[in-house]
């Protein structure tokens, strides 16, 4: 099996509240994206990364990547102006014997080897995979006009999704034939009427979205040695 991953990292700071790409802000001492990227460098499973930037900071990041060293990466790509956007020029960029497709957040640092390899072990079975974990707070839907609860759900039927998502290659190519959008790969996959499983995440497994995060994300750097 040749297994890749898509990592889109070409969102901007703009609810961080940055002028640069949030995956250059620092955690410890590298960079978000190259947190991210160490991990699948580092699960022997992962054959071969695709990076997609932002298009105005590419060569920025080529030098950020080039600095920490990784063998891995096969491109770097630039990303659109959207999510959905960035893994399609993605998949463009994919070798034509690639199997097995990975995409991976890169404002999720602290993704570990072993849940990428569960991931990838789960896509052998089942052809299309989410990394999720149970939610831990009760959820309720909101009228967003007049702000009253019209429900509250059974929060043991609700999982927040997480990345890597995993995808036999034929799936997610079809998944993103269209030009449709969506804030996650498996909603794609979903809607071709494609069965689609979770795996079991990890609450770390965060995403660096507002500046909050990254003081949550600093913390639970520092305290990686516990639970690894
Ligand atoms: O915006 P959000 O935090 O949901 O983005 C998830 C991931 O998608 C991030 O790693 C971000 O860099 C990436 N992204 C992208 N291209 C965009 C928007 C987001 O690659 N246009």
């Amino acid at each position: 099996m040749n297994t890749w991953v898509i990592i889109p990292a070409a969102g901007s700071g703009e609810r961080m509240k940055v002028d640069v790409p949030k995956v250059f802000l620092k955690i410890g001492d590298w960079p978000v994206i190259v947190h991210a990227l160490d991990a699948f460098e580092k699960c022997s499973l992962i054959d071969g990364i695709i990076l997609v930037g932002p298009e105005e900071h590419l060569k920025a990041l080529e030098g950020i990547v080039r600095e920490a060293g990784f063998k891995k990466i096969r491109r770097v790509v630039a990303g659109g102006a959207t999510r959905t956007q960035s893994v399609r020029h993605g998949l463009k960029a994919l070798d034509k014997d690639v199997d097995v497709v990975l995409v991976h957040d890169g404002a999720r640092p602290l993704v570990t080897p072993a849940i990428i390899e569960e991931s990838i072990k789960a896509c052998s079975v089942s052809g299309a995979v989410v990394v999720a974990v149970p939610v831990k707070p009760t959820l309720k839907v909101v009228d967003p006009r007049t702000r009253v609860v019209s429900e509250t759900l059974d929060r043991t039927l609700v999982w927040e999704v997480q990345t890597p998502q995993v995808f036999k290659r034929e799936i997610i190519e079809r998944a993103y034939g269209g030009d449709e959008n969506a804030t996650d790969d498996a909603a794609l996959v979903e809607r071709l009427g494609i069965p689609v499983s979770v795996c079991m995440g990890d609450h770390r497994n965060i995403k660096i979205t507002t500046p909050e995060d990254l003081v949550i994300a600093e913390a639970l750097l520092r305290s990686r040695d516990t639970y690894h």
